[in-house]
């Protein structure tokens, strides 16, 4: 088996998309017969429960503290394999605080890397060295943002520290682009986000993805079920677009 490809999806506002599209992506892989692993950075938890994984067992948390293996904390779901995290998680930023501590993730990753298709990260809403790990360890940052101006606040500070991270941690980190989610077609992108979104893009040397997710009910019931969304509603507009994207970035899943 090849490399596994590791994803992370970041910015660190809330409610833009990031744990929807980590769980849409894996359900589209999964979909393709991959191998997938979820793994939740944030303590708040809300992929695990979206995907079907127990938080009170060992997670994310016992592995990077060094209290357990990856191998013991994974959780075998209907939807993929997962790593599950809970709120013990955000006590992470006081213990974590031995030098290299930027690179635990990666280097726990490492025996993993050749028995998945696809890791996918899923990070808090902060910049905080649970994100700094996931940028260190991943291969792809995608960037979700809602389309309104309020979105794109505080985006330089997302952007420095993306950049501060491939300039001094991992060279090889491919910001894959901007992804609009919560998208609604019927009314255009307003030229200032579309601006907005461009100057990011430029700043990041990316782009903005062509594939938008568009709005959809169907998004936000998914995770009640514990469903992904392409399980829970295939024909939806937004599980749609989620395939295209999954096309857009990694058509060799596709096939
Ligand atoms: N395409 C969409 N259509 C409708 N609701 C969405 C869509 N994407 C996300 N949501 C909803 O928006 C909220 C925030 O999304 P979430 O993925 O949790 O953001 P984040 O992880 O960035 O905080 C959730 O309630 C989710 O169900
Ligand atoms: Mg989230």
């Amino acid at each position: 088996m090849p490399r596994s490809r590791i994803i992370a999806l970041t910015n660190q506002k809330g409610g833009v998309g990031k744990t929807t599209t980590v769980c849409a992506l894996c359900g589209v892989f999964s979909s393709k017969n991959k191998k997938v692993l979820a793994i939740d950075l944030d303590p708040q938890g809300n992929l695990s429960f979206s995907l079907g994984a127990s938080m009170e067992g060992l997670t994310i948390h016992d592995v990077i503290t060094g209290r357990c293996s990856f191998d013991d904390a994974i959780q075998r779901t209907e939807n993929c394999d997962v790593v599950a995290s809970n709120i013990l998680l955000s006590g992470s930023e006081l213990e974590l605080n031995s030098a290299g501590r930027e690179f635990i993730l990666k280097e726990k990753l490492e025996p993993l890397k050749y028995r998945y298709d696809y890791i996918l990260l899923d990070t808090p809403p902060a910049l905080s060295i649970l994100t700094i790990n996931a940028y260190v360890a991943t291969d792809d940052l995608i960037v979700p943002m809602t389309p309104e101006i309020l979105s794109l606040q505080g985006i330089s500070q997302l952007t420095d520290t993306i950049l501060a991270v491939k300039k001094y941690y991992n060279k090889a980190l491919d910001v894959r682009g901007i992804l609009f989610t919560r998208y609604n077609a019927r009314y255009l992108l307003s030229k200032e986000v579309e601006d907005m979104a461009d100057i990011v893009a430029r700043q990041l040397s990316c782009k903005v993805l062509e594939t938008k997710i568009t709005h959809n009910i169907q998004v936000a019931e998914a995770p009640a079920h514990q469903m992904t969304l392409i399980r829970y509603a295939p024909s939806s507009r937004a599980s749609k677009d989620y395939v295209k994207l999954a096309g857009e970035l990694y058509p060799e899943a596709m096939q």
